[in-house]
């Protein structure tokens, strides 16, 4: 018997998530942020938050230690926001892009000015403070306040480019990942959905030898057995990098170097 597109389409919407979520439930990555698939208690939206923006183009590994000494010395985006701006830069030091940690701080500032120290609880809301965008909107909206919203990271991306076969390059092929994964969000958990793609995006369905035996998404994967399946999904074609020549000069003095600060905007911030 043939199986049409439209019956794999079924099939999909319909236990897509179920499957997802039961691995899920067994098999979670035990993460600071994170309260545990099934638990009583609820997500504290700082936490959420601030693991958000210390994730973008970070590993959970390299967050781990900043996270925990950032939530014990500001426990709350209240501390956070009564911080002084070097003590939140010396803790950022080598997370990079100091431009997110002025955002951090701008942010939890806005929360307690504009929102009473409560973070807003829909996506439109949150994307309207500073350095939150799509994404980050998006993931705290589903995973602190259990809002179905589409989260669409690059393990996300990773493993929707494969399950729907989806050729396309990015960015472009971002709009079809997202039109696919919409339909699939369950709306009774839509933050656990989110972060089970992530953790099997991190764990299984990795961008080098996938571990697809063990997938619980394999039966109805367009991409199984594909022996190029790492091509998935496929990258925009690498720019030519510009060679750049620079000079660089310092002064030393008594054995000490002056130093200035760069201004907050602009090249290396
Ligand atoms: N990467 C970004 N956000 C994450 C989360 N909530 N859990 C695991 N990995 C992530």
């Amino acid at each position: 018997m043939s199986v049409q597109t439209s019956d794999i389409d079924e099939g999909i919407a319909g236990d897509f998530a179920a499957r997802l979520l039961r691995w899920y439930d067994a098999s979670a990555r035990v993460l600071p942020w994170r309260i545990a698939p099934g638990s009583a208690s609820v997500p504290d939206p700082y936490r959420v938050w601030l693991a958000e923006v210390m994730l973008q183009q970070t590993t959970v590994a390299a967050v781990a230690g900043y996270f925990a000494r950032f939530t014990e010395r500001w426990p709350t985006v209240a501390h956070l926001a009564a911080a002084d701006d070097a003590d939140v830069m010396a803790a950022w030091a080598g997370l990079g892009y100091y431009a997110r940690a002025r955002n951090l701080l701008a942010c939890a500032r806005a929360v307690v000015a504009e929102h009473g120290g409560c973070f807003p609880d829909s996506e439109t809301a949150l994307r309207a403070l500073p350095g939150i965008g799509d994404y980050t909107a998006a993931s705290v909206a589903a995973i602190a306040f259990g809002q179905p919203a589409v989260v669409v990271d690059a393990n996300i991306e990773r493993v929707m480019a494969r399950h729907r076969l989806i050729e396309t390059p990015l960015p472009l092929a971002k709009r079809e990942i997202r039109a696919a994964l919409a339909p699939l969000v369950p709306p009774d958990r839509p933050g656990d959905f989110a972060q089970a793609l992530m953790d099997l995006g991190a764990t299984i369905c990795t961008p080098r030898s996938p571990a697809c035996a063990i997938c619980p998404l394999l039966a109805d994967c367009r991409a199984r057995g594909r022996p190029d399946i790492e091509r998935l999904p496929v990258k925009p074609p690498k720019k030519a990098k510009p060679h750049r020549h620079g000079l660089a000069h310092w002064i030393e003095r008594d054995a000490q170097i002056w130093l200035v600060r760069r201004p907050g905007k602009g090249m290396l911030g």
